[in-house]
This record gives C-alpha cells, sequence and structure tokens, in this order.
C-alpha cells in the first residue's frame, strides 16, 4: 500500500516526522512518499495544491497530513493560499465524511478548562460533512450592488449528500453507545430544515440507534455545559468545523486529537485537528501526538490493519501514563518534554 505524505507548513514538518517514525517502528510494508502542499507548495510550484501533489494523493491509498498555512501568505490571493490546498484535497479526493473525535485521556482530564469532572472520560465523535454545504455552495462573490459591495455565499445541501453523511454516523454509532445527535439551525434555515428532515428519515434504516436533533447554539452551549451526554455528533460542514475546535478544548488539548476523512471506498485522508501553529514552528517543543494518532487512524480505516492502530494508541497512553507531556499538556508532577523526545518514547513504548 501507499501513503502520500504531506507535512505542509509550520509545525507539520516536526510532527509527522514524528508519526512516520512510529509507523516504520511498527514494520507495516508500506510505501511512503512526500510531497509539497500548502505553503510549501506554493514556494516549491506556486500552486498550493501542487499537480503533483494532487496526482500523489489520488494514486495513494492514504494521505497523511500535517497542517497548512502561515501569516506570509495571508495577503495572497484566495486560490493561492495555503487553506486552498486542504480545501481542493477534500473536493478533489471526494472526501465527504470528517471524523473527529475528542476523548478525554483520564490522564490529561486535569488539563482542560473546564472542571476535571466534566470532562473526565469524554469519549465523542463528530461525524463533519466535508465537501458541501456554505464552504462550496455556488454562488459566491463579492459584488457591488448599487454602489455597495456586498459579500455572499451559498448554504446548500443535497438529499444524497445527507443522506451518506448520516449514514456514517449511525453506522459509527452502532459500534459505540449507539446515539446520533444531528445538530442544524432548522428553525431558522431552510437548508437545516431538509437536513432534518433526511436525517430523520435515514434514521429509519437505523431503529437500534437512537437519534436525536439540537439547534447549533445549544450544542455549542451543551459541549461546555453537559459534554458526556453525547455520543456521535452529525453535522454540516460549517458547523461542524466550529463545534469540532470547541470540543477539541474540551480534551485540555487540541494537540491530541486525530482526525480521518473518508471517501466513499475507505481511502482516508489524515490529519491532525490542529493547524500549523507557525508561533511555535521550528522550536520542537509541538505536541506530534494527534499526528502519531491520526496515523493509528489511518491504519485502521485505510490501510485495514486494526491492530496496529491499538498498539499505537496504547503506545500514546502508556507514555501518558509514565507522565510525558509536551508543553501544551503539561501540568504539575508531570515532565516536559519536546516533539522529538515525546516521539522517542511513543517509539519505545511500541
Ligand atoms: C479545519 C480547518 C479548515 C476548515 C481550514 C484550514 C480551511 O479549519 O480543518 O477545520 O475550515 O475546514
Ligand atoms: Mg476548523
Amino acid at each position: 500500500m501507499k501513503v502520500a505524505v504531506l507535512a505542509g507548513d509550520g509545525i507539520g514538518a516536526e510532527i509527522i516526522a514524528q508519526a512516520t517514525r512510529v509507523i516504520r517502528k511498527l514494520g507495516v510494508s508500506l510505501e511512503m512518499q512526500e510531497a509539497p502542499v500548502g505553503g510549501a507548495g506554493y514556494e516549491a510550484a506556486g500552486d498550493p495544491l501542487p499537480a503533483a501533489t494532487l496526482k500523489l494523493a489520488k494514486e495513494a491509498d492514504a494521505v497523511l497530513f500535517g497542517a497548512v498555512g502561515d501569516p506570509r501568505y495571508d495577503t495572497l490571493e484566495r486560490a493561492k493560499r495555503p487553506e486552498q490546498a486542504i480545501l481542493g484535497l477534500r473536493k478533489e479526493l471526494g472526501l465527504f465524511a470528517n471524523l473527529r473525535p475528542a476523548q478525554v485521556h483520564a490522564e490529561l482530564a486535569g488539563a482542560s478548562a473546564l472542571k476535571a469532572e466534566i470532562v473526565a472520560g469524554l469519549d465523542i465523535l463528530i461525524v463533519r460533512e466535508l465537501t458541501g454545504d456554505i464552504y462550496f455552495g455556488q454562488p459566491r462573490g463579492i459584488r457591488e450592488v448599487g454602489g455597495t459591495r456586498e459579500g455572499f455565499d451559498t448554504m446548500r445541501y443535497s438529499e444524497p449528500e445527507i443522506r451518506r453523511i448520516a449514514r456514517v454516523a449511525f453506522e459509527a454509532a452502532r459500534k459505540r453507545a449507539k446515539r446520533v445527535c444531528s445538530v442544524d439551525k432548522a428553525n431558522v434555515l431552510e437548508t437545516s430544515q431538509l437536513w432534518r428532515e433526511v436525517v430523520s428519515d435515514e434514521s429509519k434504516n437505523y431503529k437500534d440507534v437512537e437519534l436525536s436533533h439540537m439547534y447549533v447554539d445549544n450544542c455549542a452551549m451543551q459541549l461546555v455545559r453537559a459534554p458526556k451526554q453525547f455520543d456521535v455528533i452529525v453535522t454540516g460542514n460549517l458547523f461542524g468545523d466550529i463545534l469540532s475546535d470547541e470540543a477539541s478544548m474540551l480534551t485540555g488539548s487540541i494537540g491530541m486529537l486525530p482526525s480521518a476523512s473518508l471517501d466513499e471506498r475507505g481511502k482516508g485522508l489524515y490529519e491532525p485537528i490542529h493547524g500549523s501553529a507557525p508561533d511555535i514552528a521550528g522550536k520542537g517543543i509541538a505536541n506530534p501526538l494527534a499526528a502519531i494518532l491520526s496515523a493509528a487512524m489511518m491504519l485502521r480505516y485505510s490501510l485495514r490493519a486494526p491492530e496496529a492502530a491499538v498498539r499505537v494508541e496504547k503506545a500514546v497512553a502508556k507514555v501518558l501514563q509514565s507522565g510525558l507531556r509536551t508543553a501544551d499538556i503539561c501540568t504539575p508532577g508531570t515532565r516536559k518534554v519536546g516533539t522529538q523526545e515525546m516521539g522517542n518514547a511513543v517509539v519505545a513504548a511500541l
């Protein structure tokens, strides 16, 4: 099997280096090939998603992705900005289902901004639709109307798009606590009204899974009030973007959370939820665990190596138990280590 390794910008290279070390240590036979993406793609080929990088990603069985973005490129026209690389990959590869788990490792409950008892044992999965919604809807633009400029975007979802992401959520719930909460803004938006109708209809095929609905504003509140009420949350692209960042903070560190973006056949792109963190890039202090756990998800979902995935997850748990922490999750009584040392520890635990 072949993995496209796209480290990207900022801390991307440092954390992905640790993830590929971990994969090599497992001894699973796969080819890993690197290519530039994001700002690095722009530097190499004048395009955040160079044609050769896209070709490699299309040929590969899975993509291991670091992070993109750097303030240096903020003034470029939108088409050349690093974010276009990840949006382009999602669209070109048909990665419509984004799985964003938020779990609180017992040892890290104290690192959350919330009281430990509210988050201890938390285990939720956000299933975010990733190739539709206002992110990709047409028309969009900035136009002049009667001498005044206005910006506009189009929120839209087709019935099949809603149905297929609902199915992913119901299937995932079957392997968990069998509860799905569908999040929308059906009290205001037509798109959400259709969303709610279609998700409800699809739930008839999953009678063993309990479905509830929640407005997105309430969900944002419930996530910090009583996050353990949730099992699987399914939502659209925009709401999922926002809620998954919020959920990540429940865990104490965005540096811990992996994600998977899957197509209809199990091919996927795996990336940490966090960004490129340009402020700490090159300092050797970034947390590589989200990247390492993303590699574990890749082994499970795309490379058909679930045992290897479990080994990686157990190694990470063991390292945390031993008290090692990168700066972002460091609490009194633990030992602060850098990116490389954290990688060393996971490799040793394997
Ligand atoms: C994410 C990011 C992206 C998004 C950006 C970088 C385009 O925030 O993966 O959540 O908005 O989807
Ligand atoms: Mg986001």
